[in-house]
């Protein structure tokens, strides 16, 4: 037996990138944005440094910069005033709100940017909960109709895709019925298909003050510990109608990323939550870790594992440093 000498290939800088498996592009990223009310205000996000709140004017100066470095998407979020939260998250269905001026605006200066708005009820619920809360029950049903309501709302205001983050049954199936019979064919719908009753949410709850005031997503978020369930779901979503498929955290769930490839044929998103911003980014602030290696050993593993695209926090910062490669 003749010894195998695999470092034949990795011997200079430029068979190693000749031989390179999978590659990180700017086409792949897609970048969140926090939306407040008001004019010209911008606030810090304590729990994720680097990351701004911002009202709609500086944010659409934000996406001006965002564009210029290649950025073809983004998905908003919308931070809404204690004052307008209540338990039935009617907000949600105000067609002068936020998000649905925000949608209009956005869309009007640039047409050609790929617009996704989340469809839950946390951001408007006093709850604090994706979904309706009653007796200490999350409704499905009666949460279903809201979220169809507000997925409408957001096509007709122009958004290219809604994005069910709520993880009640049946939902992709209703919000997409409703849209075609309405005649939005071309609204798209990225269901987060696969998302994990995470701790990694943290850093985000904190940006929105969206905390839930009682109990936790445990009934509607999954266990990490079930990958057969996390299947079940990608599956049950792409049947009902999802274009694409959101598995939600990434680094700890590349395995799910991997078989959500490997079973669906619709593109599969990995989404680097806020938790796994934050600790990158703080790790690499107390001079533990290097910042850039950091995003792009996390970024490519989950490209590697089989991400079509990527949301993430990092887009805008790395945008830069992909378009200098
Ligand atoms: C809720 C929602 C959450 C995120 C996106 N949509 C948080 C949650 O489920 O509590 C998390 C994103 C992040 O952590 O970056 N509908």
């Amino acid at each position: 037996m003749m010894i195998k000498r695999g470092r034949k290939l990795r011997k200079s800088q430029n068979l190693r990138d000749l031989v390179q498996e999978t590659v990180l592009s700017v086409n792949d990223l897609i970048q969140p944005i926090f939306i407040i009310e008001g004019k010209n205000k911008s606030e810090k996000i304590s729990s994720m440094p680097g990351i701004k709140r911002r009202s709609l004017d500086l944010q659409l100066d934000y996406i001006n910069k965002l564009i210029k470095r290649g950025i073809k998407s983004i998905i908003l979020f919308p931070s809404i005033d204690e004052k307008r939260k209540n338990s039935k998250a009617t907000e949600a269905l105000n067609p002068k709100g936020l998000i649905p001026k925000a949608i209009q605006k956005i869309k009007k200066q640039f047409p050609d940017l790929v617009l996704i708005t989340d469809i839950a009820l946390d951001p408007y619920n006093s709850d604090g909960h994706d979904g309706i809360l009653k007796n200490n029950e999350i409704l499905n049903d009666e949460t279903v109709s809201v979220l169809v309501k507000q997925a409408l709302l957001h096509a007709k205001c122009g958004a290219d895709f809604v994005s069910p983050s709520d993880m009640m049954d049946g939902r992709v199936f209703k919000i997409r019925e409703t849209l075609d019979k309405k005649g939005f064919h071309n609204t798209g719908i990225i269901s987060y298909a696969a998302k994990f009753a995470s701790c990694l949410y943290g850093p985000f709850r904190d940006a929105l003050n969206s905390e839930p005031k009682k109990g936790n997503k445990k009934s509607y978020q999954l266990n990490p510990a079930n990958s057969d369930e996390a299947l079940k779901e990608l599956i049950d979503d792409e049947s009902e109608g999802a274009d694409m498929l959101i598995v939600k955290p990434a680094s700890l769930y590349l395995d799910i990323i991997h078989k959500a490839n490997s079973s669906s044929l619709i593109p599969i998103i990995a989404y680097q939550v806020s938790g796994e911003y934050s600790m990158i980014k703080v790790s690499a602030k107390n001079n533990l870790i290097d910042l850039d290696s950091a995003i792009f050993e996390s970024l490519i593993s989950m490209k590697r594992a089989g991400a079509t695209l990527i949301i993430s926090y990092f887009a805008e910062y790395i945008a830069d440093k992909l378009n200098k490669i």
